[in-house]
């Protein structure tokens, strides 16, 4: 049985339907990429697991129980993170206040995470845990909402394109830390439009066009798509 479970899933804003009889998987300690360019549907898609847009049908089963229609609070209690591409930090409060806020003992088994091992994770953090949050630049505030998320301790990550507007040296060394927090067990579904940044973290991936998957697969088999990589992805 697969930790997430979505089958189709259909989401609009209004009159405008943006998701349309969508599936996918993720298993426990995979890492799942949703590719698709501008517009395509990936954050909704975020969104509506996480129950911050309300999906008009489909079924959303987490640990096997139908989750559908829960709300932001709910999923987060039942140990789904999400880390949205705005990141939301409290901007007032120090790096470290953000960090012990976020703070939730894990649903099954031990606590996973807390500040000494984000800070494993993320070290240059250890150096700016006193400044306020609002004045860190975008790459430190990426890595200060995923570690937040990962002070709750959670079953399922959800990244919004995380390397969204990060300069190449900053998008290495947030790839280079995802695929610690990878090798540690985590399972992420993940947003992006880097498909490089996709690849070589994922274990599968989907493409999404027009709010419907149009592909699903290994990074090794979309590497041999060069047809498939130009219609939906324009690489
Ligand atoms: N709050 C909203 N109200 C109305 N339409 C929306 C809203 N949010 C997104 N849309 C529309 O839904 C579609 C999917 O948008 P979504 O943000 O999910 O795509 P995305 O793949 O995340 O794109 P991006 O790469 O730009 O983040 C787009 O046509 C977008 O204009
Ligand atoms: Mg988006």
């Amino acid at each position: 049985m697969p930790l997430l479970e979505v089958r189709g899933l259909a989401t609009a804003y209004g009159d405008s339907q943006v998701l349309f009889d969508l599936d996918l998987d993720v298993a426990a300690g995979e890492v799942v990429a949703l590719l698709g360019r501008n517009g395509a549907g990936k954050t909704t898609t975020l969104a509506s697991i996480m129950g911050l847009v309300e999906p008009r049908a489909g079924s959303i089963r987490f640990q096997g129980r139908e989750m559908r229609d829960s709300e932001p609070h709910r999923m987060s209690r039942a140990g789904v993170g999400f880390v949205p591409e705005n990141c939301r930090l409290f901007a007032g409060l120090t790096v470290a206040e953000n960090l012990e806020a976020a703070r939730q003992k894990a649903r099954s088994g031990e606590d996973r995470w807390d500040l000494a091992r984000v800070l494993e994770l993320f070290p240059d953090a250890a150096g700016f845990l006193n400044r306020r949050a609002g004045l860190l630049s975008g790459g430190q505030q990426r890595m200060v909402a995923i570690a937040r998320t990962l002070m709750g301790n959670p079953d399922l990550l959800l990244l919004d394109e995380p390397s969204e507007g990060l300069a190449p040296l900053v998008v290495n060394a947030l790839l280079r830390q995802l695929k610690q927090l990878k090798r540690s067990g985590a399972t992420v579904l993940i947003s992006e439009q880097n498909l490089r940044f996709a690849t070589e973290l994922a274990d599968r991936l989907y493409i999404i066009e027009s709010g419907e998957v149009r592909y699903g697969g290994t990074p090794a088999e979309l590497a041999a798509e060069p047809d498939v990589r130009q219609r939906y992805l324009m690489v």
